[in-house]
């Protein structure tokens, strides 16, 4: 259970802690984009603040009476207290009193890109995995998703730890964790990666559904154009998944 002292304890978010060091060593030169779902207090917002060179952080929260847990009584005068404890970074913050999803998508449509956004959110299994998938959308090929309570609990649930490992089960993100006795979880999205883990699949179904003539057919309107290979196969791949595995529509469609 987290108590009130844990909240303040957040503000030393080991990822938050990494994620700075990262970008000294790196030497990195542009500001940083980052979002913060479920903001409280704003004692995690503050260290981000104090730690990294920050752009502008958004941060969500709807402060909304029925939140599960035992910090349900401090919601209302939460808003207050982390808008006036935020007030210093100006225009570097922008507050977003939505739910977390919601504003993550508003975020899309703007064509936002952050760096890293942290989940702290709802800890229920549902909305865990719905966050985790809205964010993944809005971070940037080598940023990163995070958040708190990589742990399975009752009463409140706090589901969080099952909803990361199902989401990166058949994903390729290099993960981390750390912190105790409540856990940080992140991982790194990987265009790159995520590329390979597809091509290395779809080379075992070319070589297990014997569909090398596939291949054949790619090389042969590709020469020797290896993306263009590669994208002619993803095509059937993808034609041969959407249209229940009957091969001759890829045929027709080729
Ligand atoms: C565990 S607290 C966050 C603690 C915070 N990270 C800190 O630094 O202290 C969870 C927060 O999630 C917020 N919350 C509740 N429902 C939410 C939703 N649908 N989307 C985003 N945040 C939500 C609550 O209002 C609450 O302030």
């Amino acid at each position: 259970m987290k108590t009130k002292m844990d909240y303040e304890d957040i503000r030393k978010s080991p990822f938050i802690t990494w994620l700075a060091e990262v970008y000294k060593r790196s030497e990195r030169k542009e500001k940083v984009i980052g979002i913060e779902l479920g903001v409280f207090k704003a004692a995690h917002a503050e260290y981000i603040m104090e730690s990294i060179d920050i752009e502008k952080l958004y941060l969500i929260d709807p402060y909304e009476a029925g939140y599960e847990g035992e910090i349900a009584d401090d919601i209302p005068e939460a808003r207050d207290f982390a808008a006036k404890r935020m007030s210093k970074y100006g225009e570097r913050i922008q507050w977003m009193y939505n739910d977390g999803n919601e504003a993550l998508k508003k975020l899309a449509v703007k064509g936002v890109k952050a760096d890293f956004i942290y989940i702290d959110g709802k800890h229920d299994y549902t909305s865990s995995l719905s966050n985790i998938n809205h964010a993944v959308a809005l971070v940037k090929d080598k940023g990163f998703v995070a958040g708190h309570d990589y742990l399975i609990r009752s009463n409140p649930p706090i589901e969080v730890k099952k909803a990361v490992d199902d989401f990166l089960k058949d994903k390729p993100y290099k993960f981390f964790t750390a912190g105790s006795p409540i856990p940080d979880w992140w991982f790194r999205i990987s265009r790159n990666l995520w590329m390979r883990e597809k091509t290395r699949i779809m080379l075992g179904i070319l070589a297990e559904k014997d569909m090398s003539y596939l291949l054949q057919r790619a090389m042969i309107n590709n020469g020797n154009d290896g993306q263009g290979v590669m994208l002619d196969l993803m095509f059937y791949l993808d034609n041969w998944f959407n249209h229940d595995n009957e091969e001759k529509t890829i045929e027709g469609k080729c």
